[in-house]
């Protein structure tokens, strides 16, 4: 014990990696517990800007036990990339460990993610086209290829014939496509598994050790909770679980090695991909939010969708999650607008007033949002340290937050860069603060 959670509360990139780094520094280890290089993770550090996709984002402090737990979905050649890369930057990867439970995306299902969506046409969900939904449906039909079978050329071979021969039919159309090769295909990811083989291992271990010598042990979520698959705005979601209940799963500890849950929000809110977002803003005043807050995929490069901050999906969220601190990112990026609006509520079809989430799609493709209107703020707010520095109505915006969820603001974030937070009175009363750097 500790364990801490932190997951995104709206529909990903609310600034994880940023809100990761810092925590890290009071933290023995660092688990990503669920999806895949679907995330991109920002850390800026100096004048130096670091994008993860596998790689947890505790990596930067030197030898650092950063776990990929068995819930992740590994595409092994991204992480090879992605530890060469670091290597080359003069990073210490030393601690890096990959769970042998991890299940591998193989060529074939980068294939059929870009088939399902091009087939859906204009219905498409939007995906970042890695293979993810391919294979965690290969995990679930448990047709899986996991990173311990590189280890083995004859399970291996196997085990990925197996796994191809449901899928003729749908792989058709690539069936000259060199990646399918079966031969060509099993030499690669044994290949892969040599270069990984150090650190493959038991990893759900490794996390029971650093919490049984009451170490901190940090759980970082990629996605966010809008995007859940059993929970989220399906079909327009990801293919496994970002909330909290996640993390015991996909790293292999129960719910009472969770202490504490950190929800990472922006002070408004984005969307890449297709699906339902009731406070869309689809004119000049989300294209100026988009320019201002820097609003383009860390993965894929998309301009994010931009609306304004949803309290009905965040108390939503809070309540998935259970979530015990909120770390409020992008503040910076609300000065300068004269009127700052709020979602308390959805109206939808016929008048009806919602102040739950809707839990059927139809309604919810339906909703806009009723607004609450604050006063908003001129000052430049990026040399804030404390929440005393801040304008009185950027305080009101995050009291009124922090009151409609009743849950703290914990960390508030005033630029990308790590010194550009703010930790609040109730962030440091949080176990994470408490726990020596
Ligand atoms: P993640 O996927 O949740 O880790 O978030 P991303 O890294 O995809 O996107 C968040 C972006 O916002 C990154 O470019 C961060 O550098 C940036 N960022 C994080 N916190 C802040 C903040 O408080 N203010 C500003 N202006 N940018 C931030
Ligand atoms: P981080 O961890 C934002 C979105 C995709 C798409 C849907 C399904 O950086 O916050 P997938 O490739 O997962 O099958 O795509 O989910 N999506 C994300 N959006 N941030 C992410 O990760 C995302 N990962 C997936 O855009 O709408
Ligand atoms: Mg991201």
């Amino acid at each position: 014990m500790p364990g801490i959670v932190i997951v995104g509360a709206q529909w990903g990139d609310e600034g994880k990696g940023k809100i990761t780094d810092l925590l890290a520094e009071r933290a023995d280890a660092v688990v990503r517990f669920q999806g895949g290089n679907n995330a991109g993770h920002t850390i800026v550090r100096g004048t130096r800007e670091w994008k993860f996709h596998l790689v947890p984002s505790g990596i930067l402090y030197p030898g650092k036990r950063c776990i990929i737990g068995n819930g992740v979905v590994v595409d092994p050649k991204v992480l090879i990339d992605e530890l060469v890369s670091l290597r080359a930057s003069g990073v210490d990867t030393s601690g890096l460990k990959v769970s042998a439970n991890c299940h591998l995306i193989m060529p074939y299902h980068l294939l059929l993610d870009h088939a399902g969506e091009t087939r859906l046409g204009t219905l498409q969900i939007g995906t970042t086209r890695r293979g993810i939904g391919p294979c965690y449906a290969d995990k679930a039909a448990r047709l899986g290829i996991r990173v311990q079978d590189m280890l083995d050329e004859k399970i291996l071979r196997k085990k990925i014939a197996a796994a191809l021969e449901p899928k003729r039919l749908a792989l058709r159309p690539y069936a000259r496509d060199p990646a399918l090769d079966l031969h060509a295909m099993v030499e690669q990811y044994v290949t892969y598994g040599h270069q990984l083989e150090p650190q493959i291992a038991d990893c759900a271990r490794l996390v029971w050790d650093a919490l049984e010598a009451d170490r901190v042990v940090l759980f970082e979520g990629a996605q966010g909770a809008m995007l859940d698959i059993d929970h989220g705005t399906y079909p327009f979601v990801t293919s496994s679980n970002p909330i909290a209940g996640a993390a015991c799963v996909g790293a292999g500890v129960g719910p009472r090695d969770i202490d504490e849950i950190w929800g990472v929000c922006k002070a408004y809110a984005t969307r890449v991909g297709a699906g339902p977002f009731p406070t869309e803003l689809d004119d000049e005043l989300g294209e100026e939010i988009r320019r201002v807050g820097h609003e383009y995929g860390t993965t894929t490069g998309r301009a994010r969708r931009i609306g304004w901050l949803d309290l009905v999906a965040l108390r939503y969220a809070s309540r998935l999650n259970t979530l015990s601190a909120l770390a409020i990112t992008k503040l910076d990026v609300l000065s300068g607008f004269e009127r700052i609006l709020v979602c308390t509520r959805y109206r939808g079809e016929d008048e009806a007033i919602f102040d739950h989430f809707p839990y059927h799609q139809s309604v919810l493709h339906h909703a806009v949002g009723e607004y609450v209107e604050l006063e908003g703020w001129s000052e430049d707010i990026g040399e804030c340290r404390a929440e005393s520095d801040l304008p009185q109505a950027a305080r009101d915006y995050l009291a009124f937050i922090a009151d409609s969820i009743g849950v703290p603001v914990a960390m508030i974030g005033v630029g990308p860069a790590r010194e550009q937070t703010i930790w609040t009175a109730a962030g440091a009363e949080t176990l994470v603060a408490q726990a020596a750097a």
